[in-house]
């Protein structure tokens, strides 16, 4: 989505961009060499992405590279001295290295130390999570984030196999989630939905995109840009919640006469919302990248009304991994 991206970023001359998920600095590489003369601040919670961003700083004038959750983005700013920023990008989910590397332990498909940490300097494994959870919690985040249908047979699954011998690699995992859920026959592979559902609690990425909303608000300047890129519905669910809440206005306490002011009119508005319907990858893109399929982009302008004032968010808190 970088053509995308960077159409609703219009990164101009001495901005300020925070991009929350750097990765392999796609989205830098292509907003920088639109845009030479920005500052361009990269977090990623993975060290090793970090240490990639790092290095590639040292060719690309503007970058620069730190160690954090875009969770804190609001805490790295004000440590740089920074007032507000005028981009906050967010291109949620995993990256494909980390995808492909089996030692990351994301892949059902290749055998390997179950880990799915981003952050591998920090918090609990998803062996240390499939090895202590009580069967009933297991089954609910199976199926509350990995929307797994035959989520107790697999936490069922999971703690027999357990009393067995630890489970400890991505391979057994599957093969558990394989013995009670047959393959569909769209050919996705059983294991797909229980591997979301624990990676996603593993690293809290629904709690971290709704603290995340909230401190891009905290931190942009009016007129700023936030864009976010989701990859399924329950991360898309919370940003067009966030932006509904923050770009509608509250429900009118009743009809004002010409001369009054309503003080509480605007106050919700935080941002206004760049492209009603959310936009999809190109066919192109499509083609050459399957995963962008999926792919909604999101994007809203901030408004100069303080944070804060906004309306609260219909979705339910989430409270994944306390990381
Ligand atoms: C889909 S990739 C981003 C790819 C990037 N746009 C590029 O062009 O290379 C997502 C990256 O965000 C990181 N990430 C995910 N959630 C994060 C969070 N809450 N805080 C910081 N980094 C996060 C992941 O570690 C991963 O490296």
């Amino acid at each position: 989505m970088l053509r995308e991206v960077m159409a609703a970023a219009q990164v101009a001359a001495g901005d300020r961009v925070v991009d929350g998920t750097f990765g392999r600095g796609g989205y830098a590489r292509g907003i920088l060499a639109q845009q030479p003369d920005c500052r361009y601040l990269g977090l990623d919670r993975d060290p090793v992405a970090v240490h990639y961003g790092q290095n590639l700083s040292e060719q690309l004038a503007g970058l620069e590279v730190h160690h954090a959750a875009f969770s804190d983005m609001e805490t790295l700013i004000r440590q740089l001295e920074l007032d507000s920023v005028d981009v906050v990008v967010l291109d949620l989910g995993v990256s494909s290295p980390q995808i492909d590397q089996a030692d990351r332990g994301f892949s059902f498909g290749k055998d390997g130390p179950l880990d799915m940490r981003m952050d591998t300097s920090r918090g609990l494994s998803a062996a240390d999570v499939v090895n202590a959870m009580a069967e009933e919690d297991l089954a609910n985040v199976i199926f509350k984030y990995g929307e797994e249908r035959r989520s107790r047979a697999v936490a069922r699954a999971i703690i027999e196999a357990r009393a067995q011998a630890p489970i400890e690699t991505t391979g057994r995992l599957a093969e558990i989630v394989r013995s009670v859920v047959w393959r569909a026959k769209d050919g996705i592979d059983p294991a797909t939905r229980t591997f979301q559902g624990l990676r996603i609690h593993v690293n809290d990425e629904l709690g971290e995109l709704e603290r995340g909303l909230e401190a891009a608000e905290a931190i942009l300047a009016p007129g700023g840009r936030l864009i976010v890129v989701t990859f399924h519905s329950l991360e898309d669910r919370i940003v067009k919640a966030f932006l509904k809440a923050r770009a509608s206005k509250p429900a009118s306490k009743g009809r004002l006469m010409p001369w009054e002011e309503d003080a509480e009119e605007d106050k919700a508005q935080t941002f206004m919302l760049l492209n009603k319907k959310p936009l999809e990858a190109q066919k192109d893109e499509c083609r050459a990248n399957p995963r962008a399929r999926s792919a909604k982009l999101r994007a809203a302008t901030r408004t100069d009304v303080a944070a804060g004032g906004a309306a609260s968010d219909p979705e339910p808190e989430h409270t994944g991994a306390n990381l």
